[in-house]
């Protein structure tokens, strides 16, 4: 990356207005001293998104986006770092020390030794006697002229080192092609090819530039991986990369979703039925980063993994992860063992289709559907333990959908619909949900833990260091109050989202400014101190009085879940752990 002055990056901040950047792509207008509208990060009716101009920060209340006008420009337009500020510089008529019309990525010679590469391999399939079986094979696989163009596929000869030979001899250096991954060193200091006799996808960025290569059997070899990948290198790093995300992406704004999918032979068979918006995280789990490339053109993923264990784990983690984005997510459940292309083969094109487009279910209907698969109905408590797990699962669902879920349950069952509606009025009256469990217990208002909560705030407003050990000492999530929690996070915001890195302590009026009436007060009766000093000692006092709550907390959740435990056995071992925490506390 091209380094850009830390000042210089200060300068173009503070000569920007930030409402002139957001205003081009929000309609904003102003209430008090910020201005709303329509948040562009996420789908809503009323406007919770607010650009501050002073602070030259945006900020959405909803989904929680938040940053100055170069994240702002990052991820609306889809711009690198360098070129945000770039275009800020422009507008703010900055000079950039670098001219960056002239930055080079230091790693472009690696970029253009893998196009040339790219181009090898098409040459090869497209033009030899072994590219022409290699075509039959893609052939039999339904794979034609239109699909090799469309996804630049190429062959690797079966020679030993012809690749290698051919890019040093257009003078690039064997240490690159090593650093790439396309040349080994063997023994006698012999360099050989990575990829010998295999099919080549190229696997491309959304810049169009070629990041690695797979390569598939297509003849024989029994002994052999079906595919090798490029290594991890300098340009790739496999978690952070979609396969076909550069063909997809016009695809998939206009479609608004995107089809997930596990391997390079999915995506095909989704392009041969005519649906362009497919990716695949080629053979790994999905990955927080490949979710976060998503998200920057649309909130709706339909999975449609293999239809085999492996796969329907890997929905399971694909789900969570999604979910926790607030991606609405659709399943495509393919039978037992078959991935999208055989579904072509066994059934039809349009039979894979339907599945994506019309018979999906939802996450909820496919979670119900693994519980049940998974239990052995001849065997009562396989059958109480399903029973608990489709309760929690459907708990929090509108009444109409829990009253089919239990339906479905007594039919699956086969058990009596009016038990099971009172075993379910009976479990969840003992459930009580996390943040009510939290406000529960038996803490008096103005308790220790309270007040503690409370003088806590007064450190973090003084100094940032107090507000980073309490965060390295303490789960975030944790609060007691809630208007306390709500400033402290106020708190974080201001320091979090300042561009200037000296700054250490919040002032009352920028404190004022970030907090609602309510807080205001509350700050100004429970919080404030009047005129006594703060002490590290009893800084740290408090810190041990909230660790002190946060294990109470703790002891507290396992005696409801000893309560709810199904087995003797388990509520012996939440028992021991109970113990350990007790003793933490006397110890
Ligand atoms: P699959 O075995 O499902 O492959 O692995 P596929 O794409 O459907 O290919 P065909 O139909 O068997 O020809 C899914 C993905 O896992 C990765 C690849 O990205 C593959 O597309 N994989 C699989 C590997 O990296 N190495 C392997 O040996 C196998
Ligand atoms: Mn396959």
């Amino acid at each position: 990356m091209a380094r850009i002055d830390q000042t210089k990056i200060q300068e173009i901040l503070s000569k920007t207005d930030i409402l002139d950047v957001i205003g081009e792509q929000v309609a904003l207008s102003k209430k008090g001293k910020s201005y709303f509208g329509l948040c562009p990060f996420h789908e809503e009716n009323t406007p919770s998104f607010s650009v501050e101009p002073t602070r030259k920060i945006y900020n959405c209340f909803s989904c929680g986006e938040k940053g100055n006008a170069i994240t702002f420009l990052q991820k609306t337009k889809n711009m690198h770092y360098v070129d945000a500020v770039k275009n800020l510089a422009e507008r703010a008529n900055v000079t950039l020390d670098i001219d960056t019309s002239q930055y080079v990525n230091p790693h472009q010679t690696l970029y253009t030794i893998n196009q040339e590469a790219k181009q090898f391999y098409q040459f090869y399939l497209s033009s030899t006697k072994s590219g022409n079986d290699a075509k039959q094979y893609l052939a039999s696989r339904g794979i034609t002229e239109d699909v090799i163009t469309t996804f630049q596929l190429g062959l690797a000869p079966n020679e030993y080192d012809l690749l290698t030979k051919t890019l040093v001899g257009k003078d690039f250096l064997e240490a690159d092609l090593m650093d790439l991954g396309l040349t080994k060193e063997g023994k006698n200091d012999r360099f050989y090819d990575l990829f010998r006799k295999r099919i080549i996808f190229p696997i491309i960025d959304d810049k169009q530039r070629v990041l690695a290569f797979s390569g598939r059997l297509y003849q024989g070899e029994e002994n052999q991986p079906k595919y090798i990948n490029s290594p991890q290198t300098k340009i790739f790093t496999k978690s952070q990369v979609l396969y076909n995300l550069n063909n997809a992406i016009s695809a998939i704004k206009r479609h608004n979703r995107v089809i997930l999918l596990e391997g390079y032979m999915d995506v095909i068979a989704l392009y041969r039925v005519g649906i362009n918006e497919a990716v695949a995280s080629m053979g790994t789990s999905l990955t927080q980063e490949q979710v976060k490339l998503l998200k920057r053109y649309t909130n709706n993923v339909t999975i449609c993994y293999d239809g085999d264990s492996a796969g329907l784990d890997a929905t399971e983690r694909a789900i969570r992860l999604l979910e926790a984005q607030d991606m609405s997510v659709k399943v495509a459940l393919l039978e037992e063992g078959l991935d999208p292309d055989d579904y072509i083969k066994v059934h039809s094109k349009e039979a894979l289709t339907n599945v994506i487009n019309n018979d999906w279910i939802d996450p909820t209907e496919f979670r119900y559907e693994r519980y049940r698969t998974h239990t052995d109905f001849t065997k009562m408590l396989e059958i109480e333990k399903f029973k608990k797990d489709v309760f929690n699962l459907i708990k929090t669902l509108p009444h109409t959908t829990i009253d089919a879920y239990l339906e479905r349950l007594s039919d699956d069952a086969e058990l009596k619909l009016e038990s099971i509606k009172q075993d379910f009025t009976q479990y969840t009256k003992r459930q009580v949900s996390p943040s009510q469990r939290q406000r529960r217990n038996d803490i008096p208002i103005d308790s220790k833990y309270e007040i503690a909560e409370r003088k806590l705030i007064n450190y973090f407003i003084a100094d940032v260091k107090y507000l980073n050990r309490f965060q390295h000492d303490l789960d975030d999530m944790l609060y007691i109050n809630q208007v306390s929690r709500d400033i402290r996070h106020a708190i974080e915001d201001l320091y979090y989202f300042s561009d200037d890195e000296d700054y250490t302590t919040i002032t009352q009026e920028e404190l004022y400014h970030a907090l609602e009436p309510h807080q205001i007060s509350y700050y100004e009766n429970k919080i404030a101190y009047k005129d006594e000093l703060l002490s590290e000692d009893e800084f740290f006092d408090f810190i041990d009085t909230l660790k002190e709550y946060e294990i109470k907390r703790r002891i507290e959740d396992y005696n409801i879940k000893i309560k709810e435990a199904l087995t003797n056995e388990e509520k012996i071992k939440l028992a021991k752990a109970r113990q350990k925490l007790k003793e933490d506390l006397h110890g």
